[in-house]
C-alpha cells in the first residue's frame, strides 16, 4: 500500500543542543532548515501529504520525529524514547496522529523504545535492542504489533560500538532487499533478505528510506548510490550534513504512513 502521509517537524533554533556522539562540530541551523525543506519537498514529490509540526525548542532532538511513534496504515503506537531528554517529544506527535488514528496504544514505563530501532519490512517488524530500546520495551512493542496483526523479531545491537539505532545500519528497500552495514551481513534474523552491502566508509548511507517508488538516500556516498542504481532503484540523493552532525538520518526526520 503506498504511503499517503508524512509527519515532520523542522529543527528548532537550539538544534545544536541535542544529543550527539559526532565530532563533526555544531550544525548550521540555516543550512539544517534548508536541508529539511529539501527533504520535505522530496517526500511531497513521492506523493505524500505533509503535516508540519511547529519547531520545539523544549526538545532540541524533536526534529527526529521517527523516534516517537510507529505508524502504519491500520494503526499507530506511541513510543517511549530511551533518552530522558526525549520522552517529552511524544505527546505533541501523538496529538497530531489522533487525526488519523483515534486509538493509539503506548509503551509503558519502564519500557523504552526509539523508533529508530524499528524497521518494517512488508508487515514484519525488526526490533533492535540498543542503548535506547530495552528488553521490556521491545517485548511490549512485539505484543502491540501482534495486536495489529504484525509479526516481529528481535535484533540485538547492544554489542555494537558504532550503531546508535538499528536503522543506523540497515534499511528495508522493498522487493526483499535490505541495505546493511557489515554488522548485519550474517545476522540470522535477516537471512531471508537479499543484502545490499554498505561499505564501512559509507556507513551513514545505510540510513536511507524507500518512499513509494523512490529511495531517498544521503548524498555523497557514491559506491552505495551506484549499487542502488545498478539494481534499478529510483534514487533521490539529499544533502544531510547538518543532521548527520546530530546523529540523525533520513528515516529519523519523518513518520510515513
Ligand atoms: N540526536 C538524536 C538522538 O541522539 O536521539
Amino acid at each position: 500500500m503506498p504511503y499517503t502521509h508524512a509527519l515532520v517537524r523542522p529543527p528548532a533554533s537550539n538544534f545544536a543542543d541535542g544529543l550527539t556522539s559526532s565530532d563533526e562540530g555544531a550544525p548550521d541551523i540555516a543550512l539544517a532548515l534548508e536541508q529539511h525543506r529539501a527533504y520535505c519537498q522530496a517526500i511531497e514529490e513521492c506523493g505524500l501529504e505533509i503535516t508540519d509540526l511547529p519547531a520545539d525548542p523544549l526538545h532540541p532532538d524533536g526534529t527526529f520525529v521517527e523516534d516517537t511513534a510507529i505508524v502504519m496504515a491500520h494503526g499507530a503506537i506511541a513510543l517511549r524514547p530511551g533518552a530522558p531528554s526525549r520522552v517529552g517529544e511524544v505527546d505533541s506527535v501523538v496529538a497530531a496522529l489522533r487525526r488519523h488514528f483515534p486509538d493509539i496504544a503506548q509503551i509503558f514505563v519502564p519500557g523504552t523504545v526509539d523508533g529508530g530501532d524499528v524497521c518494517e519490512a512488508d508487515g514484519h517488524f525488526l526490533i533492535g535492542l540498543s542503548s535506547r530500546t530495552n528488553e521490556l520495551g521491545a517485548r511490549q512493542l512485539a505484543r502491540l504489533l501482534g495486536d495489529l496483526q504484525c509479526t516481529s523479531s528481535i535484533v540485538d545491537i547492544r554489542g555494537s560500538e558504532t550503531l546508535l539505532h538499528l536503522k543506523s545500519g540497515l534499511a528495508y528497500l522493498g522487493n526483499g532487499c535490505m541495505a546493511v552495514t557489515a554488522e548485519f551481513a550474517r545476522d540470522p534474523a535477516l537471512s531471508r533478505y537479499e543484502k545490499i552491502p554498505v561499505r564501512a566508509e559509507e556507513r551513514y548511507a545505510a540510513n536511507c528510506i524507500r518512499v513509494n517508488d523512490r529511495v531517498l538516500v544521503a548524498a555523497g556516498y557514491p559506491k552505495f548510490i551506484d549499487m542502488l542504481v545498478a539494481r534499478r532503484f529510483n534514487i533521490v540523493p539529499l544533502e544531510m550534513s547538518e543532521f548527520r552532525k546530530m546523529d540523525g538520518g533520513l528515516s529519523c526526520l519523518s513518520l510515513r504512513f
